[in-house]
């Protein structure tokens, strides 16, 4: 007797940003010498950083990713029935790809494409997810999508559904935000977008969610550090420098910085900084957003039908707008 296995699909992998180090090195001289120093924040993710994101979330204090999931996995048929089915699942920093893997049995994609700045970051998550849906295309970009989201022809043609959770839209400007939404609403496609969106609550909720008792957040801060020297060939010294996080109301976001302890020096190839005691390198702002204000965005973005689900508490919101009139 013969038995034929069917041939099993393998992901497919393109890298589209390459590290350009010169670029880089450029990026972060000029923002560490600008009148407040900083840094933009996707340097807080080297190998480890992404590590100590991970454990962010897990952190009590830290809120969203966990009621974000509470909201998904409650409301996975309603949210499903707003979106295009058997479209091209696109999903934003998809990292681990466990939250989008949590809606291919509502959603039933028929193509899934993992978004990340790395490629390598993609491999053993889609390799093991295409062991569990041998049927499913699975597709890993590398790509910046931080400064433009232009996808690759070969994400394919017909409608997507644009997936950007975990509220990573706060970490842009509002101004940001908007041309990012415009972009996300091209890369529909005609489909439509699932977005999860920090909400704007107590400080005593949010302050600690950005300072942890663990100091899980302030390691993941200080690490920047680490990571800025491999890449401009700087001497930060992380023991000179503190986390700090505090809610600035008039801008309705997170901010986070790093303190010098004392006055000191930081030289790199081409150039150096004095920093006196007490003067700060900004490094992260998260946004928070009323659903009303983060409803008038995805309009002024050019979506229509926007639906919203929230917690019990109003802490976090998850929301789908079409991208289609
Ligand atoms: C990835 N991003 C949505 C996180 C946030 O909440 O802004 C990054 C983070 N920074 C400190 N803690 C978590």
């Amino acid at each position: 007797m013969t038995v034929y296995f069917p041939h099993p699909r393998t992901p497919g992998f393109i890298q589209i940003h390459r590290h350009d180090a010169a670029a880089v090195r450029a990026e972060l001289a000029a923002g560490l010498l600008g009148p407040v120093a900083c840094t933009a924040p996707k340097y807080l993710y080297d190998a480890l950083g992404s590590r100590l994101f991970a454990a962010i979330t897990e952190l009590a204090e830290y809120y969203p990713t966990r009621t974000e999931a509470a909201i998904v996995a409650r409301h996975a048929t309603e949210i499903t029935a707003t979106l295009p089915r058997e479209a091209t699942l696109v999903d934003l920093g998809a990292g681990n790809c466990e939250k989008a893997a949590r809606l291919f049995a509502p959603l039933q994609p028929e193509r899934y494409v993992a978004v990340d700045i790395s490629v390598d970051f993609l491999r053993d998550a889609l390799q093991r997810l295409q062991c569990e849906h041998p049927q499913l295309e699975l597709l890993g970009v590398g790509l910046d999508f931080s400064s433009s989201l232009t996808l690759p022809a070969d994400v394919g043609a017909g409608p997507r559904v644009v997936f950007y959770p975990g509220s990573s839209i706060g970490n842009f400007t509002p101004t940001d935000a908007l041309a990012f939404l415009r972009q996300a609403r091209d890369a529909a496609q005609g489909g439509a977008v699932l977005i999860g969106v920090d909400l704007v609550k107590p400080v005593s909720v949010l302050e600690p969610a950005y300072d942890d008792a663990l100091g899980v957040t302030a390691a993941f801060n200080r690490n920047m550090l680490l990571h800025i020297n491999r890449l401009l060939g700087s001497n930060f010294d992380i023991a000179h420098w503190r986390h700090r996080a505090r809610f600035d109301a008039g801008h309705s976001r997170i901010e986070m910085y790093l303190d010098a302890l004392q006055e000191q020096r930081v030289v790199w190839p081409g150039g150096e900084r004095l920093f006196r005691r007490g003067e700060a390198i900004h490094t992260e702002n998260s946004y928070k957003y009323s659903a009303l204000a983060f409803e008038a965005l995805l309009l002024e973005a050019g979506f229509s039908r926007i639906r919203c689900w929230t917690d019990s508490r109003n802490w976090f919101a998850v929301f789908t707008a079409q991208a289609s009139a």
